[in-house]
């Protein structure tokens, strides 16, 4: 496969995201300015943040920022840890170093669409669908039906960016008991841990409970501070890391020291930022929820588990994507057409909006929507 294909998802965004009234589609909570950081973290921690020289920090990251990740964590300890240049960054060097030619990997649809297309430049990949019919939920057979005797890596990513969707403990065992067998990696993109609904949902992630789980985390969708670009990938396998260390090296070769140093301290003040994070979140989710329930006709959605995000089924006859169009141009309210998500390894249906329920102003957002539906001819 031709590679770089065009990151539909990104490509969408850039084009629409800082021009539109409302982008009613976030990936991400309400974010936070530098000067609500410092009053969470402790007035103490401005002066050293001012005084820091701007050199290179060390490829993995500064000491104390590998300490602060591996405190979220059970198992994983600093060493076991490297920070790029977001969970982008991570995705795409995790699969070069992980990843040859004679390989095969399955990976969930629909999907952060790097998930797919990076792992699908390296070898073969089969698809696991998740279907709306189903509540998006994984069917492990299907899994276990997709191996191969050269699988190398099961990638997945619960929660699960567009749908909310989990699986559960069981089934995530289930997956590890399979990989283990048949010395599969799990790949498992983790952004979206610690925005569950209910806390007993939350699994645990796979680099603390299997010795080939690589686990992908980044400050951007449960801390809600994405600006600050730092991603991370944890494993217990050190002569994988060293390969993914020397895939650091032609990549960014480090982060900078000021973003490094703001996430160590809202990794260490993270039960404030979640709380915050969280009590807008259940708020919101609640609005739309009551939002869209006003609108049978033309809305159906299934609850999301975690994140901020739901994908909404779209009635109207034009389709989810001409819908979206029109509603952008008309209102400035921007959500995001599944044609988007759009994968080579399934059919994925093109009936869905994404739409972000993170933000402060989602309730301005919904008034802007409800005012356009009120005047917009459903065809
Ligand atoms: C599931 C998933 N993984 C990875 C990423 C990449 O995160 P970042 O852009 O902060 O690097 C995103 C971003 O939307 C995502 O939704």
């Amino acid at each position: 496969m031709s590679f770089p294909q065009d990151f539909r998802l990104i490509s969408y965004l850039s084009r629409l995201e800082q021009a539109v009234r409302f982008p009613l589609s976030s990936s991400y909570p309400e974010s936070m300015n530098i000067e609500t950081l410092f009053e969470i973290a402790g007035a103490q921690h401005r002066q050293p943040f001012m005084q820091a020289m701007l050199d290179y920090p060390p490829l993995r990251g500064t000491p104390e920022l590998l300490e602060a990740i591996a405190g979220t964590y059970d198992h994983i300890n600093s060493g076991q840890i490297i920070s790029f240049a977001g969970a982008d960054e991570a995705i795409y060097a995790s699969f070069l170093a992980l990843l040859e030619r004679r390989d095969h990997a399955i990976v969930i649809t629909p999907n952060y669409q790097s998930l797919e297309s990076v792992p699908m430049s390296r070898c073969e990949v089969t698809g696991v669908a998740l279907e709306a019919e189903n509540g998006w939920a994984l069917e492990v057979e299907k899994v276990r039906a997709a191996m191969r005797t050269n699988t190398k890596v099961l990638v997945i990513n619960f929660p699960h960016n567009p749908t909310g969707a989990l699986i559960s403990h069981a089934q995530l065992n289930e997956l590890v008991s399979m990989c283990r067998e048949r010395g599969v990696w799990i790949f498992s993109d983790e952004v979206y841990r610690l925005t569950e609904f209910n806390p007993a949902d939350r699994l645990p992630q796979v680099a603390d409970i299997y010795e080939r789980g690589i686990s992908l985390n980044v400050t951007s969708k449960a801390y809600g501070l994405p600006g600050l670009r730092i991603g991370w990938v944890a494993c217990q396998d050190s002569a994988w890391l060293l390969k993914l260390e020397r895939m650091k090296q032609y990549l960014s070769i480090c982060n900078s020291i000021p973003n490094e140093m703001l996430t160590t301290l809202a990794l260490n003040a993270r039960d404030t930022i979640l709380e915050r994070v969280m009590n807008r979140s259940s708020a919101n989710l609640q609005r739309l929820t009551d939002f869209l329930a006003n609108h049978p006709q033309h809305f159906d959605v299934t609850q999301p588990k975690a994140g901020v995000l739901a994908f909404v089924r779209y009635k109207g006859a034009e389709g989810a994507e001409a819908f979206a169009t029109r509603l952008v141009e008309g209102s400035g309210v921007m959500v995001i057409p599944s044609v988007v998500y759009a994968s080579m390894l399934t059919p994925v249906s093109e009936d869905f909006l994404r739409i972000g329920f993170g933000r402060a102003n989602l309730g301005e957002a919904l008034e802007a929507l409800e005012a356009w539906l009120e005047t917009y001819s459903f065809t």
